[in-house]
């Protein structure tokens, strides 16, 4: 394990969002020093992240220039990119423009937060379009960790997702209430990812396909049931709708997952973090906070 001493910088993108905040939180925790990018700096969240000791940096990942500046000096970057903000077309160009930019600054470390399966003809275009950045990656012969989930419990709990819980009624719709979805919390994700930082020996080259448990949708409706004390609440909306004002991407996604053999199993990330939340876990977490979705 290497120990991060005072000019160990790692930067984090999208470090004001869900799984950059939290390899953010994460790093800051292990010693590490953090420089958080954002768009706007003034913002609550950034405003958080500097109370919390990090390094707050504005940058655009679709601006190159502003990239270079912070990444400069850098030991190495958490890159992740949102399709559902930017669309795909953009996801692909942040995503290699980050990539460049490690490769000028000479990073020693790039850990990419990808998605899915890893399999190339899924036809889901945010998980394609995450391939296509790994490509570029390994042309430019950066030194790489991949971090690989599929379906994070925040689906289940967080009302930030559009349209709110759809998961309880349009997933179980396109996948079916049996099949078996690979779920990890954010932060169990965001674990991995600052333990590749603090061992880059055992971790540059890995693929990490991370699932804590794979569990039904039916099977999760029934844990939230038992520990909540109530159904979990549905968003009624037809497939058209929702691909009209949601993501067509979403729609495919669920349907491949209904489609296909279970999309990964639990060894991978039981065997880095064998204390990772199960479904149970999280949801009885997030009744204790009183974050009940
Ligand atoms: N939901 C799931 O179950 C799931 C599962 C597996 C993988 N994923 C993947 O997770 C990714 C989304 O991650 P997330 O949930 O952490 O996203 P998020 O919470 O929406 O955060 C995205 C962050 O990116 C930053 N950002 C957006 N555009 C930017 C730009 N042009 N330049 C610089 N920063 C920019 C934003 O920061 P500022 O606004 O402060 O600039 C924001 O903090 C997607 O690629 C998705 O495919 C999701």
């Amino acid at each position: 394990m290497t120990p991060p001493d005072a000019a160990s910088t790692i930067v984090v993108a999208g470090a004001t969002g869900r799984q950059g905040g939290a390899v953010a939180r994460r790093l800051l925790g292990a010693g590490w020093t953090v420089r958080a990018l954002t768009r706007s700096p003034d913002s609550k969240a950034a405003r958080r992240l500097a109370a919390a000791g990090a390094e707050v940096v504005r940058a655009d990942m679709s601006d190159r220039g502003s990239l270079d500046a912070a990444l400069a000096g850098a030991r190495g970057v958490f890159s992740v990119q949102n399709p559902a903000l930017s669309g795909v077309k953009d996801e692909v160009r942040q995503g290699k423009n980050v990539a460049d930019a490690a490769r000028a600054a000479e990073l020693e470390h790039v850990v990419y937060a990808s998605a899915g399966t890893g399999a190339a003809d899924t036809g889901i275009g945010w998980w394609d379009s995450k391939l296509e950045i790994e490509a570029h990656m390994r042309e430019l012969g950066l030194a790489l960790t991949i971090v690989r989930p599929v379906a994070f419990m925040e689906l289940m709990t967080d009302r930030g997702f559009y349209p709110p819980v759809s998961t309880w009624h349009l997933m179980p719709k396109l996948a079916g209430g049996s099949t078996p979805i690979p779920w990890i919390a954010v932060d169990d994700a965001a674990a991995v990812a600052a333990l590749a930082f603090a061992e880059p020996e055992r971790y540059i080259g890995r693929d990490l396909k991370l699932a804590a448990e794979l569990r039904s949708i039916d099977e999760c409706r029934a844990l939230y049931r038992e520990i909540l004390g109530r159904r979990p609440r549905g968003f009624p909306m037809p497939v058209w709708m929702f691909n009209r004002v949601a993501s067509r991407d979403l729609v495919t996604m669920w349907r491949w997952l209904g489609d296909s053999e279970p999309a990964g199993n639990s060894d991978t990330l039981r065997a880095i973090r064998p204390e990772s939340l199960t479904v149970r876990d999280w949801l009885q977490r997030r009744t204790a906070r009183g974050q009940p979705g």
